[in-house]
């Protein structure tokens, strides 16, 4: 294997750590050393049912032995089948299926372009989106994302988006022109740090929407899908949006995304206007309805819940006893985030000492993702080991004071 930084013929887009795995099994992935190491990042919130699951393995591998892709030329029994359960469980009544969260997302751009446009106002295609916003890596999703580090080199940005301060109410309805067309937010922030919109917010957003004939359009690719306890994260603010992107955990580590829409919203995507080759084929499918036979199974959300207070409980106390490592917990359900005083890279370097497996996020937030299916002694495990990460990290000098020194 070629090692990092040397002569890999793969792109050097990824810093990748020098470490591959072999297998996983719930919440633990064994490395090619044969080390076990904690998984608290899940492939960013993607392995929602951990590795390996068995109703996932079997609805896999049954579906590899009869037909894994077939054109969307032709109906497909699996897709119809999700979808009708996502439209069941969710404030939408239509659903394209894609590969990733950012196809996902382009296709609730071109859903709210098309809805103004064939209400005669083409000249409505202006999204609003938040400052610290992440929403994937295509031309339009890094412009809607906003972030100059993604956007440097890439040519002229592109059109149609609008940038306000996060969760600033006053500054959405001055930025409102004849051009707008909806607004677009992550409930929850993930890249940006764990930031939660509030409640209100949500709710003021899409009256704010209401009011002015504007689309209002989530994006819960990281914190939908049971992420925070409930099965999507706007739940807990009682509003629904018109158009909706999902991914990650709805594939449970199968590429697969959703865009969903209500049937107003929707109502311009007619036969012909998108399309995609793999979006939905039956491969994909066959995981997507199994990851959600377990996630819609009596008690599944109600332990994801359960879990998220055991696990922040805990945290706080890790929290206290390391004032100089830590300055708080953040975050809903097991989409966590520990506001550090050190650099996140030290941080996650001090994780990995301990073979737990977290992720980087923006504000100074070191991202906690486990599996749904976490179980206690998983999280228990996890807070000895940032606890122990945090007294190595005290007793160490301060990188940057060391740095100066
Ligand atoms: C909130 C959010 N939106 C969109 C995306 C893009 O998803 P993908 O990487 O599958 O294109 C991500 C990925 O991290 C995300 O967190």
């Amino acid at each position: 294997m070629t090692a990092p930084g040397s002569t890999s013929p793969l792109y050097a887009t990824f810093a990748r750590a020098d470490v591959a795995f072999e297998r996983g099994e719930g919440a633990w992935l064994i490395d090619t050393r044969g080390n076990r190491w904690l998984d608290f990042g899940s492939g960013i919130a993607v392995n929602a049912l951990g590795h390996a699951h068995p109703h996932l393995v079997a609805a896999l591998t049954a579906q590899a032995g009869k037909v894994w892709h077939v054109s969307n030329a032709f109906r497909i029994p699996e897709q119809e089948k999700l979808a009708e359960r996502l439209v069941a469980n969710s404030f939408a009544d239509r659903c394209f299926f894609t590969n990733s969260g950012a196809e996902a997302l382009e296709c609730a751009f071109k859903t709210v372009r098309r809805y103004h446009w064939a209400k005669g106002h083409p000249e409505r295609y202006r999204l609003i989106t938040m400052e610290g916003a992440f929403h994937g890596r295509t031309l339009a999703t890094i412009a809607a994302g906003g972030q100059e580090k993604y956007l440097e080199g890439f040519g002229p940005r592109v059109d149609g988006f609008d940038q306000v301060p996060f969760g600033d109410i006053a500054a959405v309805k001055a930025a409102i022109t004849e051009e707008t067309a909806g607004i677009l937010v992550e409930p929850i922030q993930g890249e940006g740090g764990v930031r939660v919109l509030p409640p209100e917010s949500l709710r003021a957003l899409r009256q704010i929407c209401d009011d002015n004939g504007l689309l209002l359009v989530f994006d819960e690719v990281q914190c939908g899908y049971g992420r925070t306890g409930r099965f999507f994260a706007h739940e807990w603010a009682g509003v629904t949006p018109d158009v909706m992107a999902v991914a990650k955990g709805i594939g449970g580590g199968f590429p697969l995304g959703a865009c969903l829409a209500t049937e107003e919203a929707a109502s311009a995507m007619t036969a012909g206007v998108h399309g995609t080759t793999y979006g939905g084929n039956p491969l994909a499918m066959a995981v997507g309805n199994a990851v959600l036979d377990v996630l819609l199974e009596d008690g599944f959300l109600d332990r994801v819940r359960a879990a998220s207070l055991r696990f922040k409980q805990a945290l706080a106390g890790v929290v206290d006893r390391h004032p100089d490592v830590f300055e708080e917990v953040r975050g809903e359900g097991l989409l966590i985030g520990l506001k550090c005083r050190r650099p996140v890279a030290e941080m996650n370097a001090a994780f990995r000492d301990q073979l737990l497996l977290t992720m980087a996020a923006g504000d100074g937030v070191v991202r906690l993702l486990p599996p749904l299916i976490v179980g206690d002694d998983d999280i228990l495990e996890a807070v000895k080991r940032i606890d122990a990460a945090a007294t190595a990290l005290s007793a160490a000098p301060h990188a940057a004071a060391a740095k100066s020194a």
